[in-house]
């Protein structure tokens, strides 16, 4: 169906913000099919049409991209996109269990869609969040350590139309469509709100400044001044002086 005359005005001004802040068009692609996704909950075929005329592309250079990247979505997307991290820390973490359960409840599978268009489940890769695994996304928002119980409490607020608020991040988390338009660049004013880092990723942070530890190995401390300090080259027990191992060793003694 094809956009009516008012949508395709507003849809051409935004472009036309986006598109201005590249020096080649043709890298405002990407956002312009999240700015699809932000109207019509999906990349339309009439999305991929107008991506196409405003950039001077074919329709299939635009499909290309589009079906290469799994955040843009070929079918009408549920409100929320939930996405349960099944990568390897999460997974053994309990990652496999909750995608698991939430599919049982929900009675749909990955990239599947419930018919009350609520929830999209997904199978999500690693969202460099292992130290909270396991992680699970709701449009692209974490809810860290979860379990099955309470990620299965979370789904059913959003079912009821009840906001959610992520571990970390805004105060409650934005439709899949609120979510797209963020991502093709138009600030919703919320990234103030709520935690911004979790204490398992500022801890390593927390034991540089206790021991006065640095990347450039400036500020470093001696032992005599109560701070510790891994030994520079040349240093007794630096490893650059260390004879290597011999790979048929056990590890255990000297090499030979
Ligand atoms: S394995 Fe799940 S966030 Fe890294």
């Amino acid at each position: 169906m094809a956009y009516t005359a008012e949508t395709l005005e507003t849809l051409a001004a935004d472009a036309a913000e986006i598109i201005s802040r590249y020096p080649d068009p043709n890298s405002a692609l990407l956002p312009m099919l999240h700015l699809v996704q932000s109207h019509d909950g999906f990349v339309s075929p009439q999305g991929i049409e107008f991506c196409a005329t405003t950039l001077g592309l074919a329709t299939s250079e635009v499909s290309a991209v589009a079906t290469f990247y799994t955040q843009y979505k070929r079918r009408p997307n549920g409100e929320y996109t939930v996405g349960v991290c099944t990568n390897t820390l999460c997974a053994i973490m309990g990652g496999d269990e909750i995608f698991r359960s939430l599919s049982e409840r929900l009675g749909v599978g990955h990239d599947e869609t419930t018919e009350d268009g609520k929830i999209t489940l997904e199978r999500v890769e690693c969202n460099a969040a292992c130290d909270f695994a396991p992680v699970m996304m709701i449009n692209w928002e974490f809810f860290d350590n979860q379990t099955p119980e309470s990620a299965a409490a979370t789904v059913e607020k959003l079912r009821r139309g009840e906001p959610v608020a992520p571990t970390r991040g805004p105060a409650a988390v934005g439709t899949f469509k609120e979510t797209s338009r963020v991502l093709a660049g138009f600030y919703d004013g919320k990234a103030g709100e709520g935690v911004a880092a979790g204490p398992a990723s500022l801890r390593g942070l927390e034991l540089a400044r206790e021991k006065g530890w640095t990347a450039d190995g400036g500020g470093k401390q001696t032992a005599a001044s109560g701070g510790e300090s891994a030994p520079q080259p040349g240093e007794e027990h630096s490893s650059v002086d260390r004879p290597a191992e011999d790979p048929k060793s056990d590890g255990k003694g000297e090499a030979k």
